[in-house]
């Protein structure tokens, strides 16, 4: 294809790629006989290695000139293109290695460091999230929207606690009981990327994080943006996905979230060592 690829090209080849390392999670489901730990909590296993391939022989066959940064192999391509593609092949591995149904295969395209198209498949609940600028953000191709939920007390949120907590005080634990005591309640989803998917279908109304790598969010990023929510830094700054942080939420609560996440202390707190 050509630069003048419409997004909706691209589109289509990320849910052929999406669609292809889902089906590899499929087939590896409940059989893993390879699970390794690259540290603490952060797990791989031969489905994260085999979904990539079939992920990446999508995408080279496409887009041989693009480059690429996969989670398990890298950066790879070529460094002068405008079109990176960010793919998990598998965001909620730790869900998945203990056969909790609640991981995804995500697939974004950057265009000048901007994430632009974003697929995330759920081959557990068959549910294809897919989106572009311009072009929306659907669910099993119906069109999808964020919630209208108004207020923190209403909400239902969702984070999460990176691979380094057991390292370092910002490891979220104090905005989740703050934030735990204002709403509904906070979920620990296990997978960035289901998480940004279920902000723009409305499931969830806010989502924050930190810790996170571009792969993880620049497909969920997308989708929330034009499902008509609202994804900035903490402070409501422009987020950069090379901080690892976001805050996603219906764009109704965002301001009110900001405001709690930005006033949060650092748990102090003397954790158990690891037996
Ligand atoms: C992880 C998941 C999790 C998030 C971690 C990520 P992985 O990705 O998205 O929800 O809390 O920070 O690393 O390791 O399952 O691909
Ligand atoms: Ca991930
Ligand atoms: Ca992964």
């Amino acid at each position: 294809m050509t630069p003048q690829t419409p997004l909706n090209g691209f589109l289509d080849i990320a849910t052929e790629a999406a669609l292809a390392g889902g089906a590899v999670l499929q087939k590896f489901w409940g059989k893993l006989e390879n699970i390794q730990e690259k540290r603490p909590g952060d797990l791989v296993t031969e489905a994260d290695q085999a979904a990539e391939k079939a992920v990446l022989a999508v995408i080279n066959r496409h887009f041989p000139e693009h480059q690429i940064l996969a989670e398990e192999s890298g950066r790879q391509g070529n460094r002068e293109s405008p079109y990176l593609w960010a793919i998990d092949p598998l965001d909620g591995t730790t869900n998945y290695a203990h056969q909790y149904p609640f991981s995804a295969t995500s697939i974004a395209l950057l265009i000048d460091g901007i994430p632009q198209v974003g697929v995330v498949f759920d081959p557990f609940h068959q549910e294809l999230f897919r989106a572009a600028t311009g072009l929306g953000a659907t669910r099993n191709r119906q069109p999808i929207q964020v919630s209208q939920t108004e207020t923190l007390a209403q909400s239902l949120l969702v984070t999460g606690f990176a691979y380094d907590r057991r390292e370092t005080p910002d490891n979220n634990y104090a905005e989740f009981c703050h934030l735990t005591h204002l709403t509904q309640g906070v979920r620990r989803g296990g997978s960035a990327s289901m998480d940004l998917a279920y902000i723009a279908c409305g499931r969830l109304d806010g989502y924050w994080e930190r810790g996170l790598s571009p792969w993880d969010i620049a497909a969920g990023i997308v989708l929330v943006q034009e499902a008509g929510g609202q994804v900035t830094a903490y402070d409501q700054s422009p987020q950069k996905l090379s901080s690892g942080r976001l805050l996603a939420t219906n764009g109704r609560i965002h301001e009110a979230l900001s405001q709690e996440l930005m006033q949060v202390q650092p748990l102090v707190w003397n954790p158990p060592s690891i037996p």
